[in-house]
């Protein structure tokens, strides 16, 4: 009997007792491509050699230092790196040990800026439906999936949720996607103006929905409608790259690709690579500023911020994609996937979507592509193409509730960068087994 209180107490594991490249093997000697690398986290596969011997000579050096004693030279080298990279104004990277604690980070970064510019009212923040954010109680709350919140919604802060960019769903019959993230916008302003704009803190988006909405990309000028909206009224507009940022989606950043730039900008999964836990806060210089200028701290931290093993997986990680020129390498897979991906289910009838950028895209599976009907929750159709491909040697990361938190299924793909033509050719046919086999 386990000890260990799993996700799912009913379900047995495979154990995995080793990775390389994009495969992981279990304990049976069963082996896994790894698709959607974990949950789009292993951007360089596995084992890869630079990275250990990274870590191994950061071990051997120094394993962990306070960061109210110490601050090491491997996390300053690993700042250096990410504000060089940044989207402009970025000054410093304020470094935690995974996404749900960046978002806890930013949430509360945002309302210090405003207490020490002299704006204390400033109380609320609005986010979107079908978003996640994370899984502890401030992320939780900007969170938009309903089934995930539900039963500790009395414990969250109060919350503003706007309609997530959504085409495939959101957008009316004629209406161009102009006109649709226009339209967004709007209803943005008119949440804004019931609030006050003078006392909302931000707004906060996954630039590329993720997890539990699977791949969706926001039309052409809707996010940078959003900018020159927030920046109207004072508001901060952070972006949440924790899935979809760090080279995912074929730039660095993917607001890159939007024209855009956030006053905070949330980092984990591919900042590390799952070498080790580790995420980040990229914050405008305004933001430290008014920090430096008022009560010289940031009044939040955890233990392990700044880990040296932590910052040196991810600065070696992010010198392998440099150096490797893995961005490029993400578009032109990301076009052969999705060459793939619309082969094999363009004409799929239970296929209503193919959607994402790079090396991060999804399917929508519905009952009836005329309709766009979802399949009954009950028959959990999600979690049955998990089994399957599974079953078929795969991991992919499919989630239910896609179109509303109850309703829906999407089957997320995120292979790491290192991935060959003929991994994606592998993938693509497994998971076509697997949907067919679990519907
Ligand atoms: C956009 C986004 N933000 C935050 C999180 C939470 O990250 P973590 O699971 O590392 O706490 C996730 C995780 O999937 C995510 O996709």
């Amino acid at each position: 009997m386990t000890h260990v209180l799993h996700r799912q107490i009913h379900h047995s594991l495979p154990v995995a007792v080793g990775a390389r490249g994009i495969t992981i093997t279990d304990a049976a000697g069963r082996e896994y491509i790894d698709a959607s690398g974990g949950a789009a986290v292993s951007c360089l596969g596995h084992g890869h050699p630079d990275v250990v011997a990274a870590m191994h000579a950061q071990i051997d050096r120094l394993a962990y230092a306070h960061t109210s004693f110490f601050t090491t030279e491997v996390a300053e080298q690993l700042a250096d790196q990410l504000v060089r990279s940044a989207p402009p104004g970025i000054s410093h990277a304020y470094f935690v040990s995974g996404g749900s604690e960046a978002v806890e980070a930013a949430l509360k970064m945002a309302r210090q800026y405003f207490v020490e510019i002299g704006q204390p009212q400033r109380r609320h923040f609005i986010a979107r439906r079908q978003s996640y954010h994370g899984n502890t109680l401030g992320a939780l709350a900007v969170g938009g999936n309903e089934w995930r919140r539900k039963q500790f919604a009395p414990l969250l802060i109060p919350m503003t949720h706007v309609s997530a960019c959504y085409e495939y769903r959101g957008r009316a019959e004629g209406e161009t996607a102009e006109a649709y993230g226009a339209r967004l916008v709007a209803e943005l302003g008119d949440a804004i103006d019931t609030l006050g704009g003078q006392n909302v803190i931000a707004f906060v988006a996954e630039t590329i929905g993720g997890a539990t909405s699977g791949a969706i990309t926001p039309v052409p000028g809707y996010l940078r409608g959003v900018r020159e909206l927030c920046t109207r009224h004072g508001i901060l507009l952070i972006l949440d790259e924790v899935m979809c940022g760090m080279g995912r989606t074929g730039t660095l950043h993917a607001c890159e690709q939007e024209g855009v730039v956030p006053d905070l900008l949330t980092i984990a999964k591919g900042l590390g690579g799952g070498y080790q836990p580790i995420g980040a806060v990229l914050a405008q210089a305004s933001i430290v500023q008014a920090f430096a200028a008022g009560s010289g701290l940031f009044q939040h931290g955890h233990t392990y911020i700044g880990h040296p093993v932590a910052c040196a997986a991810a600065l070696a990680v992010q010198r392998v994609i440099e150096r490797d020129g893995l961005l490029a390498q993400v578009q032109r897979l990301g076009r052969g996937l999705r060459e793939r991906l619309d082969a094999r289910f363009g004409e799929h009838p239970q296929v209503g979507d193919i959607r994402g950028r790079g090396l991060f895209q999804a399917i929508e599976l519905v009952r009836e592509r005329a309709t766009k009907a979802p399949f009954d929750p009950a028959r959990r159709l999600h979690a049955r193409i998990k089994s399957e491909a599974m079953a078929r040697g795969l991991m992919v990361y499919p989630m239910g509730g896609t179109v509303d938190g109850v309703q829906g299924d999407h089957v997320l793909l995120a292979p790491p960068f290192v991935a060959t033509d003929t991994d994606l050719d592998r993938i693509v046919e497994r998971l076509a087994a697997a949907v067919t086999a679990a519907l």
